[in-house]
């Protein structure tokens, strides 16, 4: 059977799975999000934690249960730059990094340290947003044996832009998907997987957690 298979053949292995998205504060009240739900990095560090991997689920904010498993251990980060920090912290003695987060791209500026107030006569109110750091990039440039996996979410030129992401991020590999159409808390997708030095692969509309079964096998096989 198929999970009698997989079972044991990622012992002794590490890997770092990211899930949901980064919130970036705002003022001490409000923060900048997004809609990841999580679903399917927690799919994914589910499917490692069966082949006996021991698994880093490095989340942000997610609205589904975490797993409960002895082979998986939840870092709990808020921003991008936290979970930057926590992904370093456990990346060199990692075999794999799923990154499967949204973290958030631009954080406030200037954080404001007090709440924002209406102002009387204001009506719109200017915020100066800057870039945050990418993970996935940051990691990519530094990976020694490690398989770096990243995920593109693109409403527009999924394969072409996927394609850019995988070489500028110095990845393995990225699963694209097209995120205009309720890819969001939905329990199916339809994904591409990019390689390099491979042509992509459209995978057909599955649930989150088979993709991360046969991404997992996937892995698997590259890993060996
Ligand atoms: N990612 C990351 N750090 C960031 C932003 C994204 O590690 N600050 C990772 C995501 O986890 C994903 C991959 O990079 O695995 C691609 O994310 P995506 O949002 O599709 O692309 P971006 O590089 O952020 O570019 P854009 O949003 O402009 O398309
Ligand atoms: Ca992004």
């Amino acid at each position: 059977c198929d999970n009698l298979s997989i079972q044991n053949t990622l012992q002794g292995k590490r890997v770092i799975v990211t899930a949901g998205g980064t919130r970036e504060a705002v003022d001490p009240v409000r923060y900048l999000g997004n809609r990841s739900s999580g679903k399917m990095g927690i799919a994914i560090a589910d499917e490692f934690a069966k082949a006996g991997a021991q698994v880093g689920l490095v989340v942000g904010n997610i609205n589904i249960a975490v797993p409960n498993n002895e082979l998986i251990k939840i870092y709990q980060v808020s921003s991008t730059e936290d979970m930057l920090n926590q992904v370093e912290q456990l990346f060199d003695t990692c075999d794999c990094l799923v990154m499967a987060a949204a973290p958030a791209d631009y954080k406030i500026k200037n954080n404001f340290k007090q709440k924002i107030k209406k102002k009387p006569g204001q009506k719109d109110l200017i915020l100066e947003l800057t870039q945050t750091p990418d993970i996935l990039k940051t990691m990519g440039k530094r990976k020694n044996q490690q398989i770096v996996v990243g995920f593109a979410a693109e409403t527009e030129n999924l394969l072409a832009n996927a394609q850019a992401k995988l070489e500028r991020k110095h990845a393995d590999m990225i699963v694209a998907n097209d995120v205009s159409a309720g890819v969001f808390g939905s329990d199916k997708n339809q994904v591409y997987i990019l390689q390099t030095d491979l042509e992509p692969v459209s995978w057909p509309e599955m649930t989150k957690k088979e993709i991360a079964k046969r991404l997992v096998s996937l892995i698997i096989e590259k890993m060996k």
